[in-house]
C-alpha cells in the first residue's frame, strides 16, 4: 500500500503567532477527526519550520517539510538554507521543483535534480513538483514536458533511492486559480506519470505517492483523491484555514 499523503504548502504566509494558532487547531482537529493512516506535512516558511515541529511534540499523524532547500552544502550562499541544516532540526520532508521556484527563480531540471539527491544523501524525503503551464496543456504536449521533468530531475536515481521520492503533479494552470484538473485529467497523468517510471524502474512504480496539486479544497478533494493513482495532495491556499485543511484530509 502506498503512504497516502496531504501536504499542505502554507508559501509565505502567516506570522509565527498565526503559525502557532493553525498547527494548534490542526492538532487538535487532526487527533479528533482523521481515521487511517493518512500522513499529514505542514510545509512552513523557513522561520517557522522549528517553532512548529517543536509545537507538534512527537505528534505521530503531522510532520512538517521545507519548501525549498539549497542545491549546496554549505558556505558563502547568503540567504540560502541547506538540506544540512533541516536535518539539524529533524525537519523530514522538502518540497523540491515547484512551479513557483520553477517560474521566479529560474529552477531547471539539473539544478533541481541535484536538490533530489542532497535532500536524500541527508535523508530528507523530497516532494518533487512536476507539471505544466497552460500553453502546454492547450498545444497537447503536456505528457511529453511532464515526463521530461521526471526524467530530468529523478531518473538519474537508482530504485532504491526512487523509492524514497514523493512526486507531486501540479499542472501550473490549477495553482492558485480556483481551477482544478477534473480527477479524469488528474487520474490520467498520475497513470502516465507511475507508467513511465515503471518503464525504467519496473513494479518500483508502485510503491510511489503521487500527489496532486492545484487548487485542491474540502469539496473537490473526494473525487480527485479516489482517483487510483491519485496519493494524496499538495494544498496551497486551503491549507491556510484549519477547518477547510482538516476536511481535505478527510476526504482521503
Ligand atoms: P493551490 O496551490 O492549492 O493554492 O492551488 C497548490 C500549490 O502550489 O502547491
Amino acid at each position: 500500500m502506498r503512504q497516502k499523503i496531504v501536504a499542505g504548502n502554507w508559501k509565505m504566509n502567516k506570522t509565527l503567532e498565526e503559525a502557532g494558532i493553525l498547527t494548534s487547531e490542526l492538532m487538535g482537529l487532526v487527533a479528533d477527526e482523521v481515521k487511517g493512516n493518512v500522513k499529514v506535512v505542514l510545509c512552513t516558511p523557513f522561520p517557522y519550520l522549528y517553532p512548529v515541529k517543536q509545537q507538534l511534540g512527537n505528534n505521530a499523524r503531522i510532520s512538517v517539510g521545507a519548501q525549498n532547500c539549497s542545491e549546496h552544502d554549505s558556505g558563502a550562499y547568503t540567504g540560502e538554507t541547506s538540506v544540512a541544516m533541516l536535518k539539524s532540526m529533524g525537519i523530514p520532508y522538502v518540497i523540491i521543483g515547484h512551479s513557483e521556484r520553477r517560474q521566479y527563480f529560474g529552477e531547471d531540471g539539473a539544478l533541481l535534480a541535484t536538490k533530489v539527491d542532497k535532500a536524500l544523501a541527508q535523508g530528507l524525503t523530497p516532494i518533487f513538483c512536476c507539471g505544466e503551464p497552460l500553453d502546454i496543456r492547450e498545444k497537447g504536449t503536456h505528457e511529453q514536458l511532464v515526463k521530461q521533468q521526471v526524467e530530468e530531475s529523478l531518473f538519474h536515481l537508482n530504485a532504491e533511492a526512487l523509492q524514497k521520492v514523493v512526486i507531486a503533479y501540479e499542472p501550473v494552470w490549477a495553482i492558485g486559480t480556483g481551477k482544478t484538473a477534473t480527477s479524469q485529467q488528474a487520474q490520467d497523468m498520475h497513470a502516465v506519470i507511475r507508467k513511465h517510471i515503471a518503464s525504467k524502474y519496473g513494479a518500483v512504480a508502485e510503491n510511489i505517492s503521487i500527489l496532486y496539486g492545484g487548487s485542491v479544497k474540502a469539496d473537490n478533494a473526494k473525487e480527485l483523491f479516489a482517483c487510483a493513482d491519485v496519493d494524496g495532495g499538495l494544498v496551497g491556499g486551503a491549507s491556510l484555514k484549519s477547518r477547510e485543511f482538516v476536511e481535505i484530509v478527510k476526504a482521503i
